[in-house]
Order: C-alpha cells, then structure tokens, then sequence
C-alpha cells in the first residue's frame, strides 16, 4: 500500500528482504480497537498478507477491553478496512474473507493477569492449530501511559520470552527456536527521565534485540536512499564534510494542522511530535560515519555517535539557536482555517510550538563548524520533508558578480516526500558569446526512474520485525541522546515566557524571527 494510492503503471515493490521467507507467527495488537491499529496497522497487515503472500500462517490477535469476541472483531475490521484502504487498493470480498479468518480476539484490561493466561492459551492453541510456531510479535499500539503494564505483565505471565526448544529434534536434526519480538510506538517517554525508566522496564523483560521502537520515518523508501546516496557512491565521500559544504537544511512541513489530536499534542509539540524522533533519524543518517557494514548495530553505532557529538544546549544557546511559533487562522489552499488555538481541545492559553527552527552543530572532524538548520511544523504552505546539502563557493571566483547574479549555490536536495527523489543544482554558462551563467537542476524522480512503486513506511518496519531485523528500529541508547538534546531546549523554552512563542498565520512558512535566525549567519531558508 503507498500513500497515494498505487498508480496502475508502476510496478510492485518487494517487500521481504533478499526473498527471505519469513516465519510463521502470532501478532498481538494491544490497543487493537485504537485509531493507529484500525487506520494504519490492520490496512497494513491486510496489504502485507494480500500483496506479498507468505508460504507459511500468520495469524493477528487483539488483545483489547471491549467484548467483541472473533466476529464482533472481525466485523470491526472489515469495516476498517473499507474505510481506510485506499479506494483503487482495496481487497476482493474474497482477500477480505480470508483475511478475516486470521483475526482473532482476547478480551481483557490491560492490568488483568488472568487476561495474559487467556492470552497464553490462545497463542498455545494457535501454534497447534493454526502453526504459527511459538514465534510472537506483540505490537503496542496503545496510550503511552499503558506500556509499562502491558510489559511487565508479558513478563509475568512468561510470555515474554521464545519456548525453549531442545537443540536436537526428535529426528535428530537441529530444531529452530522460535522467537518473541516486540514493538513499540512513539512517543517513546516524554523526556530524558522517563524514557529511561521505560528503557529500564522493557529491558528487565525483553533482551535489546527482541525490542522494536518504531520511527515510521526510517521505513520510508527515501529515508533508506540517503544511506546508499552517500555510501554507493563515490564521488560523494570527498566532498561530505566541512570542508565542501556550507551548511545543511532539513525541513519537515506539513500542510495539515492537529487533526483533532489536541490531547496528545498539547503535551508534545512539534519538538517532541517530530524534532526528537523524526528530524533526529533523518539528521543522523545523513552525517553518520560509513558503518563497519549493514549490520543493524554496525549501523546505529554510527548514528548515535552523531547524537553525541551533539552537545546540550546551554539556555543562552537555546534563545539564539531555537525559534518556536504557533499558528493563528490563516488560508490553506484557498480555505479559511483556524488557529491553533481554536482548535477543539487546544487551551485557549497554550503556548505549545506548532513550529519550531533550530540550528545545531554536530562537534566532530566531519562537522566542525557546519550548522545543521531544521525546520519543521504544522500549517505550513505544503507538506514537504528535503534534506539540503549546500556546498560552498569555489574558493577563488573568475566569473564577475554580473555573469554569476542568476546562479544560486551548490545544492543537493534529498526530497523524502512527496515526489521522492533528488536534484542536484549546479552553475552552467547559457548558450552564446556572453559569459552568462544560470543554475539548472539536475533531477531524478525514484518513482519515473524506477517505476516501482514505494512501500509505504508501516510495511517495510513490520515485515523487517518479522524477519528479525531491527536496522531501521531505534535502539535504547539512540533515543536516550535524542532526549537528552530536546531535554536542554524545552527545559530552557520552559522558562521563557510566552511572548518567545511566536505567532505565524496558517499557510506560510513560519514566523519571522525564524527567517533572522539564518539569515544572522547570511544565509537563506530553501523553501521545497
Ligand atoms: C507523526 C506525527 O509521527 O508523523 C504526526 O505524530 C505527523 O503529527 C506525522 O503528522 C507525519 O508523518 P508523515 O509520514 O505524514 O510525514
């Protein structure tokens, strides 16, 4: 399934990495009736099963208060599933039958042992009837507040860890053990302090390697092309470093508002919405050192090690280097909408960020000295994430200041969404006697030059856990960092008052003290 529906002319992407076969297993879903499993994570595993068959069972268990019951649930799905799969992507009555037989229903609260029993019988009968071979994924896509409940109990009721198997079968031969994988979604904590007691608790229960925390963004397509960009190819190691690059850019903007999450967001922000997970993956990715190889800890040494080159930001760092604003009504595409403020559920006094701005320096050999710009928020003129390399000048110019006026800088634009891709725009002399140059942009489409179409970000994350790999899943000391950078910047904002939330009207690109903030250094925001 893509965001957009799938234009019938691309071709299918595969889904299982190097035609792995993946296992047979039990998924439970904890917050199974919740807007995330019934939007995202059903359609998702719907098109998973549908699109990229598996030889062996695998079979989908909610784990949820309401008595539903098998068909009160499967009836839930369904109907989620005609809501929410895009209109020319969605299954026969025949995919959606046989979908439905997988699903599968335990009712219980969360904190009710006897609820983990039941659960432990299903999954027992399931193995048996069904062979979905003792291997689990629990997914927790539930309150954050729940999943410290929800973890202990697994570990209570000896769920938490994969049934033994003796080494040798019965004929002899070695026999597979199977496994316990567990998924969490963000927000992971809601600071340095808490993410740390959740760390603490889900490691008393879950090994490392069986714990899943989930950033959609590192599952899209395009987050994963920065890694090849820089790594594939060689002409880019020479000049990725302080030496040829001016400066970096990353923006995350979205055209859409709060759509109706005011609890959540209230709390959030967009520091900790997307700054602290988001923002921080893409960043890491695109300054991290070339890992030993692809291994998933190979990997994430090198990202975290970016996150700690990071320092903490002193309070009087945090007035210069971070702006935050919060939209007021404005126009989007022509229609009125309104301010954050009026927003349903928004206290009338909030000083929540919708957006934020913010210059960082990552403090090593490859860095020194280049600041990272980030912007990110909600109502802003279109939804775009790019990450913009600019290069510096050459160091000594022949050209004059007239023939060079209609050339911009160096700039290599990794486009994340929409329209994933890249450009890359360089200087070249216009046809005729003068010596008049012009910037053109080199730019490639991933969707024209491939023609597959993208997986979309849930389904590349949710096959990968299956298979056992977390490459693109946050490990512990990861978001450990994240939270320690975002805890310097709120902890000083909180003591700010709330003239320093500046307003922006919906529809443009932020408030003006974010324009001064690059522009103090002589330099520009490039706006997708
Ligand atoms: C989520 C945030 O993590 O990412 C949302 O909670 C945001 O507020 C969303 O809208 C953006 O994701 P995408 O994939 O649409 O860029």
């Amino acid at each position: 399934m893509t965001q957009q529906a799938t234009a019938p002319h691309l071709k299918k992407h595969t889904i299982w990495q190097s035609g792995r076969t993946p296992d047979p297993c039990a998924i439970v879903l904890f917050g199974a009736t919740g807007d995330l499993a019934q939007r995202k994570i059903l359609p998702t595993l719907a098109h998973l099963i549908h699109d990229h068959p598996q030889p062996e069972t695998m079979c989908i268990v909610a784990f949820a208060r309401r008595p539903l019951g098998d068909d009160g649930w499967r009836s839930m799905v369904l109907e989620s599933l005609d809501k929410y799969m895009p209109e020319d992507d969605k299954l026969d009555d025949e995919a959606r039958q046989a979908f439905a037989k997988r699903l599968f229903y335990c009712q219980s609260n969360f904190d009710e042992d006897e609820g983990y029993q039941r659960l432990k019988q299903l999954l027992e009968k399931l193995d048996k009837e069904e062979g979905t071979g003792g291997n689990r994924l629990y997914y927790l896509a539930t309150p954050p507040d729940t999943d410290v409940e929800i973890i202990k109990s697994l570990g209570k009721a000896g769920l938490a860890q994969p049934e033994q198997t003796s080494q040798n079968g019965s004929n002899g031969q070695q026999e597979k053990k199977s496994w316990v994988h567990i998924i969490t979604e963000k927000p992971f904590g809601h600071d340095l302090e808490s993410a740390k007691a959740l760390n603490k608790v889900i490691g008393s229960v879950f090994h490392e390697d069986q714990i899943y925390r989930i950033d959609h963004y590192m599952g899209k397509e395009t987050v994963q092309n920065i890694v090849a960009l820089r790594f594939a190819n060689s002409i880019m190691e020479p000049l990725w470093n302080q030496k040829y690059i001016d400066h970096i850019q990353i923006v995350v903007a979205e055209s859409l508002g709060i759509e109706g999450r005011a609890e959540y967001y209230e709390h959030a922000g967009t520091i900790k919405d997307i700054v602290q997970n988001h923002v921080m993956q893409i960043l890491s990715l695109t300054c991290m050192e070339a890992p030993a190889d692809f291994s998933a800890n190979d990997i994430r040494d090198e990202k975290v090690k970016v996150l700690r080159a990071i320092c903490t930001l002193t309070p009087e760092e945090v007035a210069e280097r971070t702006v935050r604003g919060q939209y007021t009504a404005g126009t989007m595409d022509g229609q009125q909408v309104p301010g954050y403020k009026q927003e349903k559920g928004v206290d009338p006094n909030s000083t929540t960020d919708t957006f934020m701005a913010l210059k960082l320096y990552i403090e090593n050999w490859r860095w020194a000295d280049v600041p990272i710009y980030i912007r990110t928020g909600k109502r802003l003129p279109k939804r775009s994430t790019e990450v913009m390399v600019q290069f510096k000048r050459v160091p000594h110019q022949l050209y004059s200041k007239d023939e060079i006026s209609g050339m911009k800088p160096n700039r290599l634009i990794l486009r994340i969404q929409p329209e994933e891709g890249i450009s890359l725009c360089i200087g070249a002399k216009k046809p005729g006697a003068a010596n008049d140059l012009s910037s053109i942009d080199l730019d490639a489409s991933y969707k024209t030059v491939f023609g597959i179409e993208l997986p979309e970000a849930y389904e590349r994350l949710i096959a990968d856990c299956i298979l056992g790999d977390s490459t693109l899943f946050i490990r512990r000391d990861e978001i450990e960092e994240s939270w320690r950078i975002i805890d310097s910047i709120t902890s000083a904002w909180a003591k700010m008052g709330p003239e320093t939330v500046y307003p922006y009207a919906a529809g443009t690109w932020g408030p003006e003290e974010a324009n001064k903030l690059i522009e103090r250094d002589g330099r520009e925001w490039v706006n997708p």
